[in-house]
């Protein structure tokens, strides 16, 4: 055993072959991975957001072969209806309930909270997925940077709506889709809306990841004496639309070593079905195992940031603070 937790951590060291499909296809024979049983997730609810592309849309076909009653936030409903008859017919039941909601809009996640307060009686599984690189600076309608609303104070706004739901499942989780990218940018608190003079899509981006990531580890810390497990996981590089859209640079040279969609997704979709969801808890998880939140030291984020980033994000999503600080 010793021997192949030395390899994962020589493949791990190595970003390329830990974020390729080098990743999962070494991994998965040392490891022997299991597979869920079709049927393990009858019963439960998940909700995911972005299930309508790339990786989201993996994770529900995953959730739908399992058994689960899935529940699709994205922006369009034509695209969503595609994705819940697309589901339907591969998987059979008519229990993919679809919500219209911009992540980017305060407005559209309390409408969308409302609406899943309402039909929901339980809610075991939220996959917080959605999300997009913006290559020019953009405000969004509560006057906060894009990147930041769609990747950080949207899905805040989201999870501390539907907190009540999940407190009140068993087992619950909360499972956030980052990014590799957030290794590369450190928290700037002073900053956190990327102020136009330093603007870049890609640094923006990494910076709502690590933000994004430091929440979980907040939601964790504070919901410790409770059944709800706060994890975030990355999927490496996948080949997705979002990818080829945003990067195509990285992407054309990539291509081949990129993971399917169905294998970035598949640390998403285990984490939604394993029992033992709860040694993660405000953990950073990459094919079933936890990770490091840095790989270089100027980026580690000392918990009291972590408090105030928290209280940053309680004020732009203008909702009371949802579990305010012991
Ligand atoms: N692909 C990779 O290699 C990679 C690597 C690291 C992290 N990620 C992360 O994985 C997640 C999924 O990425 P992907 O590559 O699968 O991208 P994708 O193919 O572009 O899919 C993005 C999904 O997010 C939804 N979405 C985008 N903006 C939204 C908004 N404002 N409100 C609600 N939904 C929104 C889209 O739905 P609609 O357009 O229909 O609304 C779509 O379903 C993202 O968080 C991304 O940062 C991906």
């Amino acid at each position: 055993m010793i021997v192949r937790y030395a390899i994962d951590a020589v493949v791990e060291l190595s970003v390329i072959a830990s974020f390729t499909r080098i990743g999962p296809a070494i991994r998965r024979r040392l490891f022997a991975w299991d597979a869920a049983e079709p049927g393990s997730l009858k019963g439960r609810t998940a909700l995911v957001t972005g299930p309508t592309s790339g990786l989201g849309r993996a994770v529900v076909d995953d959730l739908a072969r399992l058994g689960a009653r899935v529940v699709l936030v994205a922006r369009s409903a034509d695209r969503l209806a595609r994705v819940r008859d697309e589901l339907i017919a591969a998987h059979g039941g008519d229990r993919f309930p679809i919500v219209v909601a911009d992540m980017g809009s305060l407005t559209s996640v309390r409408a969308a909270v409302a609406e899943v307060l309402a039909t929901e009686t339980r809610l075991d599984i939220v996959v917080d997925n959605a999300g997009a690189i913006f290559p020019e600076r953009t405000v969004g309608p509560d006057g906060i940077e894009a990147t930041l609303a769609v990747l950080v104070v949207g899905p805040f706004a989201l999870i501390g709506g539907l907190l009540p739901l999940l407190r009140t499942t068993p087992a619950a989780r909360v499972i956030a889709m980052t990014s590799g990218g957030q290794y590369t940018q450190a928290l700037d608190l002073d900053d956190l809306q990327t102020a136009a003079a330093s603007y870049a899509g890609a640094l923006a981006y990494a910076r709502a990841k690590r933000a994004q990531v430091c929440l979980v580890r907040e939601w964790a810390r504070r919901l410790a004496a409770d059944d709800v497990t706060f994890c975030a996981m990355h999927p490496g590089w996948a080949d997705t639309p979002g990818l080829a859209d945003t990067l195509p640079g990285f992407y054309n040279v990539m291509r081949r070593l990129l993971r399917t969609p169905s294998e970035g997704a598949a640390t998403a979709s285990w984490l939604a079905a394993t029992a033992d969801v709860g040694r993660f808890n405000g953990k950073l998880v990459l094919d079933r195992r936890a990770r490091p939140f840095d790989r270089v030291p100027w980026t580690v984020v000392s918990p009291a940031d972590r408090r105030h980033l928290w209280d940053q994000v309680v004020g732009l999503s203008g909702m009371p603070d949802p579990l305010p600080s012991a």
